[in-house]
């Protein structure tokens, strides 16, 4: 599955060449390592992922693998992603006569449309582009309206791309509408950049009809209670960050865009819900998820681009899906502790090896220290 490359560098334990880290971020002292694991049983879309995950917390890797499984006797996950649409705000203060911007903008949409495109011929060239702009009047009184553009960004994360838009386009807009330009900046609730998945799960796989019932059960507390919703969440980001680190994505606005979607509807709601069926249960999350396979550190770090071989190079949108499928995975896994024989167990279990680890590094350092290593 792996190039030559990949393979040395996971064989050799995965470490950041130097010269690598130096160049990727600013004041470098040293390289901060986190277990990289990999997770198994992965079905997605009729096929086959070994997903790489990277992360502190103990049984994540494993509860995500476990559930997997139990999916995989149903089918496995299945997706949909939509065409990677990163949006840009452009923000315009003092416009006179601010309700009528909307009206003032239209004859000009195709020529702001162009003058996007204008601005980022490579990702035109690569079939990306501006697909569609919109103008938000968010205060009349003061005359704040804000512009988005919605630009395909392809395989890239996009952040760049549209950032350069917005700026490309912030004067014209100014000259149109008058007011002063303000911000010029992606937004990170890319309503425009979703994933649907779904998976169904027996309720012989996961052990039994009470646990599938106490599974939807825990599933609607959350669609009903905030402070539940936020930990039913916090589970399904302890998948998809895990692989996002693992595979070099900007996680910060992952996590951003998925609390930003888990309140737009006015209250704060669960991202991913458990029906019961005849059989056991449907389990379906909806979130928007801005992740890339080209740009970024996507290139330039070894161990993502060896994840991402392993993981079959998959585009920017098939990658949003297989963290989707970790996501649910992790939420079923969760789920399926909490409504049976509660968390602890299972997490005191791996709790204890790490404390052997720490204790067997703190007798070598002892010991280094003492000059018997
Ligand atoms: C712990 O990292 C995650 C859980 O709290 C998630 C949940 O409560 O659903 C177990």
């Amino acid at each position: 599955m792996l190039s030559d490359d990949a393979a040395r560098h996971l064989a050799s334990g995965g470490a950041l060449p130097e010269a690598i880290a130096d160049a990727m971020t600013e004041n470098v002292i040293a390289i901060h390592g986190l277990p990289l694991s990999v997770a198994l049983n992965f079905r997605v879309d009729g096929r086959d992922v070994i997903v790489p995950m990277a992360v502190e917390e103990p049984s994540v890797v494993a509860a995500a693998s476990n559930a997997a499984r139990m999916v995989r006797l149903s089918g496995g996950f299945f997706g949909e992603a939509t065409e990677a649409v990163m949006t840009a705000q452009v923000q315009l203060d003092d416009v006179p006569d601010a309700h009528d911007a909307p009206a003032r903008i239209a004859p000009h949409r195709e020529a702001l449309l162009a003058a996007a495109n204008a601005s980022i011929p490579a990702m035109v060239r690569r079939g990306g582009g501006a697909r569609d702009l919109e103008v938000r009047v968010i205060d009349a009184d003061e005359g704040l309206v804000v512009l988005h553009f919605h630009v395909a960004v392809g395989d890239a994360m996009g952040a760049n791309v549209v950032d350069t838009v917005a700026e490309a386009v912030a004067p014209e807009v100014e000259r149109i509408l008058g007011g002063r330009v303000g911000l010029r900046i992606l937004t990170n609730l890319p309503l425009r950049r979703m994933i649907r998945v779904r998976c169904e799960v027996g309720a012989d796989a996961l052990g039994g009809a009470e646990l599938a019932d106490g599974i939807a059960r825990a599933s609607r507390f959350a669609s009903k209670d905030p402070f539940r919703a936020v930990t039913h969440n916090k589970g399904i980001m302890n998948g998809i960050d895990a692989a996002a680190v693992a595979l070099g994505q900007d996680w910060r606005a992952i996590e951003a865009g998925a609390h930003a979607y888990a309140a737009f509807r006015g209250s704060y709601a669960p991202l991913a819900t458990w029906t019961r069926t005849e059989t056991g249960l449907v389990g379906e999350l909806e979130m928007p998820l801005a992740v890339a396979t080209a740009g970024g550190s996507t290139g330039v770090h070894p161990g993502v681009r060896a994840g991402l071989e392993l993981l079959g190079r998959p585009s920017a949108g098939e990658l949003a899906i297989i963290l989707g499928a970790v996501g649910l995975a992790s939420n079923l896994a969760a789920l399926r502790a909490l409504a049976g024989e509660g968390i602890q167990k299972g997490h005191m279990r791996l709790h204890a090896r790490k404390h052997e680890a720490e204790a067997a590094t703190t007798t070598s350092a002892t010991a280094t220290k003492r000059g018997e290593a």
